[in-house]
């Protein structure tokens, strides 16, 4: 498949990466997911493959995903295609309560390190900005991690807009950009908007990672009150939910069909992109990867970006 795009810098950094990326949670999560039951490595390889090949270079895992699982299944494929040098990796510290100094941060990242089979990870994010230590005792660690040569950037995720103003500030201090915060972000989580945390990346220079960008599929208009998902998303995405989004996926539909039939996956990816995040969908199969692929090489006009935010308030209230 070949798409036309062009690649973006990632905050101030010198990384760039393909404005769409490709999560990785699934890649051994057997809670969420279920790896090894609906999907296995045999499923995810191609993906790997097809997403290089599609020249998306952006992958985001972290150290909780599937209990390091994820990071080595990416570091085995990246490995046994020889591909390292195509690859923008992306990974994740959690504070957790029991990692009391920022010497635990530099240890964890180590051992990420050897889960991938990699010296050097692109962009290391804290996971969540959780106490009791301090977003400035996180973000310095950050810092110390990129002066040791074991991360060329460095971001931080799920943090609000006071945290991201502190963190960018402490690393400043340091001479270092923060590069990205990532959080949900979708036509089904406009939070960021509402909060001000869109606006004061914007005026940082930190780009926005935005995660579940297809609300963990119920953006792809398969799942209605009929057929609800399967296991945990069955909570929060229940009938009553589903019935009210409707509206939202008959305007993806709708929108989709004067662009040479996009799905309602590749507008609402799409849509993101227009606003100058960067999604990235996670994928079970080359199927799902690579219809959401197809939300590159294209552009919504204005009116349909205000169109679906109309619709999206609508729904989301
Ligand atoms: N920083 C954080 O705190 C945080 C939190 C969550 C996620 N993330 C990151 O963000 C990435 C993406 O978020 P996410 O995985 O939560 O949600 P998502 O990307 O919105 O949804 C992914 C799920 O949607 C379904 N799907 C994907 N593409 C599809 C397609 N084209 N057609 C039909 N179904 C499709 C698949 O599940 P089914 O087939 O089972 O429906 C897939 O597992 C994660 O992999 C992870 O890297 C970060």
């Amino acid at each position: 498949m070949t798409l036309q795009f062009e690649t973006i810098p990632l905050g101030q950094t010198e990384l760039r990466v393909s404005p769409l990326g490709l999560g990785i949670w699934q890649w051994g999560d057997t809670m969420m997911w279920g790896y090894g039951k609906s999907y296995s490595d045999a499923d995810l390889k191609p993906v790997y493959e097809a997403t290089l090949a599609a020249g998306i270079n952006f992958i985001d895992t972290a150290e909780m995903y599937g209990r390091g699982r994820s990071e080595r299944v990416v570091g085995q494929f990246m490995r046994e295609t020889n591909t390292r040098d195509q690859v923008v990796l992306a990974t994740k510290f959690m504070p957790l309560p029991w990692r009391l100094s920022p010497g635990r941060l530099m240890h964890a990242l180590r051992e990420s390190l050897n889960r991938l089979g990699l010296a050097r990870v692109d962009l290391y994010q804290v996971h969540f900005p959780l106490p009791p230590l301090t977003v400035e005792t996180w973000a310095n660690a950050l810092a110390d991690a990129v002066e040791a040569g074991l991360t060329r950037a460095v971001g931080v995720s799920n943090y609000d807009p006071a945290q991201t103003i502190r963190a960018h500030a402490t690393l400043a201090k340091r001479g270092i950009p923060l590069a990205s915060n990532q959080v949900e972000y979708s036509l089904l989580d406009r939070k960021p908007e509402t909060s001000g945390l869109v606006e004061v990346c914007r005026d940082l220079g930190v780009t926005i990672i935005a995660y579940s960008p297809i609300a963990k599929g119920m953006l792809t208009g398969k799942y209605t009150p009929e057929n609800v998902p399967p296991g945990m998303r069955s909570r929060l995405y229940n009938r009553e939910y589903l019935g009210k989004i409707q509206p939202l996926i008959d305007l993806l539909k709708e929108i989709g069909q004067a662009h040479e039939g996009k799905t309602p996956s590749q507008v609402s990816l799409n849509w993101l992109i227009c606003k100058g995040a960067v999604p990235i969908p996670g994928a079970k199969n080359l199927r799902q990867a690579q219809e959401n692929f197809g939300a590159l090489g294209w552009r919504l006009s204005e009116d349909e970006v205000q169109a679906l935010e109309k619709v999206s308030y609508q729904v989301i209230g």
